[in-house]
């Protein structure tokens, strides 16, 4: 998640659980997370209930957000299970002047982890304080490899140890296409394994900001 330490200082406020995830920490509270199957996609819509976000599934692969306020909240549209597959995306994220995220975001089980492939982000870069492993190029661009590691935190599996694995745009874009198993390829060759595929969705995330996005996705 965007800034996530201080989201979870936030939480740690308001919750005994800190919590790994926006989905979890739904679950934790006891709310419906919005998840779901819209037009034959798997969506998932989370929000920590600050703020207000106009989150809309769209036609096929589409949906369209619209957030004002918010401390945080993630949701799009894509596949569950999300095995590595050419995923194509188009649609507007103007968001570089506040802190969001446009990414393929999904996890896997056994091993649990959690990753990103960030096409493009605003005033924060999610790999500050991280230590680059490695770079791979897919679709004209340049992407940063990274880990970080969630100690003893709750997941889609509860409380867990787990990896987070990061792909950072160099070149942030909105729209292209995205070979999964490019990325997979290259975080296993730098030693950061995987396993089963869980979800895995072209999410807008927003971070303590005012924004919109509108997004589509598809099997390219
Ligand atoms: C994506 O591209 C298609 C084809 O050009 C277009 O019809 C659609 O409106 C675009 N979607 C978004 C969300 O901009």
């Amino acid at each position: 998640m965007v800034s996530f330490t201080s989201l979870l200082a936030v939480l740690a406020a308001t919750t005994s659980a800190v919590v790994a995830s926006p989905l979890e920490l739904l679950k934790e509270r006891g709310i419906q997370p919005g998840t779901g199957t819209h037009n034959g996609y798997f969506y998932s819509f989370w929000t920590d209930g600050k703020g207000s976000i106009d989150y809309t599934n769209g036609p096929g692969g589409s949906y369209k957000s619209k957030w004002n306020n918010v401390n945080n909240w993630v949701g799009g549209k894509g596949w569950n299970p999300g095995p590595p597959r050419k995923v194509a995306y188009n649609g507007t994220w103007d968001n570089y002047k506040v802190n969001s995220y446009l990414s393929l975001y999904g996890w896997t089980t056994n091993p649990l982890v959690e990753y990103y492939i960030v096409e493009a982000y605003g005033t924060y870069n999610p790999s500050s304080g991280t230590t680059k492993l490695k770079t791979l190029e897919d679709d004209g661009g340049t992407y940063d490899i990274y880990r970080t590691r969630r100690v003893n935190q709750p997941s889609i599996q509860g409380t867990a140890t787990f990896d987070q694995y990061w792909s950072v745009r160099q070149q942030k874009r909105v729209g292209g296409v995205i070979d999964v198993k490019k990325h997979m390829d290259a975080w296993q060759a730098s030693g950061l394994k995987l396993g089963s595929w869980n979800y895995m969705i072209m999410a807008t995330e927003g971070y303590q900001s005012s924004g919109s996005s509108e997004i589509n996705i598809r099997e390219a």
